[in-house]
């Protein structure tokens, strides 16, 4: 058979990161940041993986697939981990070559998520196994928690469904919700973080502090809730409210940064109707709601505080065949 190939999108959380991890809903966007995979049969008993993104070649050997924990270098861990759980799931022993391509620079944008999804849903189609969406969702997810050992699934239900998705209990609930293109700028604050680190942190400190952490968590469930709602009426107003209360729940678990926090108040001074932090923390990513028509000078004062300006579209489609 010949070549397929799927893309998937990348993701910004909206609402409810680290309460996510312990089951509790969050609000998850799509980003046009795509992640394209390819995959081909062949003959010879390996997988042959090109990673443009990396600009490197690897040669794994099939039998590494049947051993109990193999290690594979990172450029490549997410994608061996998914071909890993399909080869076991369905006892398969043929050659592949698998390429993926994507942005050099995501931002924490979700390329891990992206090129998992991306990774299985070509396989998916090349070797007609016919999984479902939802079954494309556990696998994936599995491969992601091998690699990282803690973590929600959140990102894989965006790379999957696309949209903007109400995510809660490790994926037992996924609802779209209808709405258009969020009115949203987004700025990167310079500085990539391991996600797990931060996991890590959030979990040190709910075991140090679990009545307290456990209110926090309560509350930013409610404000998912409350921002639900407000989305899907396009309430921006109260949207931006929401999002700075949760900045300020987010800032006392210990996960916000002095880039971040210039970056946030540089937009709200420039009339941004909120903004915080997106993801885990520590770094990456911010975004700011805005009236549409501010959405340029929100940009500009992002950029005049030395950050980068990441324009992209939110709420775009979920994995595809290409
Ligand atoms: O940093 P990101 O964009 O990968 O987001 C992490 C979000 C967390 O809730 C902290 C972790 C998770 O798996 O949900």
């Amino acid at each position: 058979m010949s070549k397929v190939t799927a893309s998937a999108p990348g993701k910004l959380m909206l609402f409810g990161e680290h309460a996510v991890v312990y089951g509790y809903p969050c609000l998850v966007t799509a980003v046009d940041m795509r992640v394209w995979v390819s995959v081909v049969l062949q003959k010879e008993p390996q997988i042959d993986l090109d990673v443009s993104i990396a600009s490197r070649e690897y040669t794994v050997p099939l039998r590494m697939l049947s051993e109990a924990e193999p290690s594979f270098p990172g450029d490549i861990s997410f994608v061996m981990a998914v071909v890993q759980r399909i080869f076991r799931q369905f006892n398969l022993k043929t050659g592949l070559k698998i390429s993926s391509e994507g942005p050099t620079d995501s931002y924490g944008l979700g390329s891990s998520s992206s090129v998992t999804v991306a990774t299985a849903t070509a396989l998916n189609q090349l070797l007609d196994l016919n999984l479902s969406k939802s079954e494309l969702f556990s696998i994936c997810y599995g491969a992601v928690l091998d690699v990282q050992g803690k973590a929600s699934g959140y990102d894989v239900a965006a790379a999957i469904y696309g949209g903007t998705l109400y995510y809660a209990k490790h994926g037992q609930t996924i609802r779209r919700l209808t709405v258009d293109k969020l009115p949203i700028m987004i700025g990167y604050s310079g500085n990539k973080v391991q996600t797990v680190q931060y996991v890590n942190q959030v979990y040190q400190l709910r075991q140090q502090q679990p009545e307290l952490v456990n209110h926090i968590f309560d509350l930013i469930r409610r404000i998912v809730d409350l921002a639900h709602a407000a989305i899907i009426e396009q309430k921006w107003h109260e949207v931006g409210q929401l999002v700075n209360i949760s900045q300020g729940l987010l800032d006392s678990l210990g996960v916000n940064t002095l880039s971040l926090t210039t970056i946030i108040l540089a937009a709200r001074a420039e009339g941004a109707l909120g903004a915080k932090l997106s993801g885990a923390g520590g770094g990456d990513c911010m975004f700011a709601v805005c009236d549409e028509a501010d959405l340029s000078s929100i940009g500009s004062a992002i950029e005049r505080v030395g950050s980068k300006r990441v324009d992209l579209e939110t709420n775009v489609s979920g994995v595809r065949i290409e």
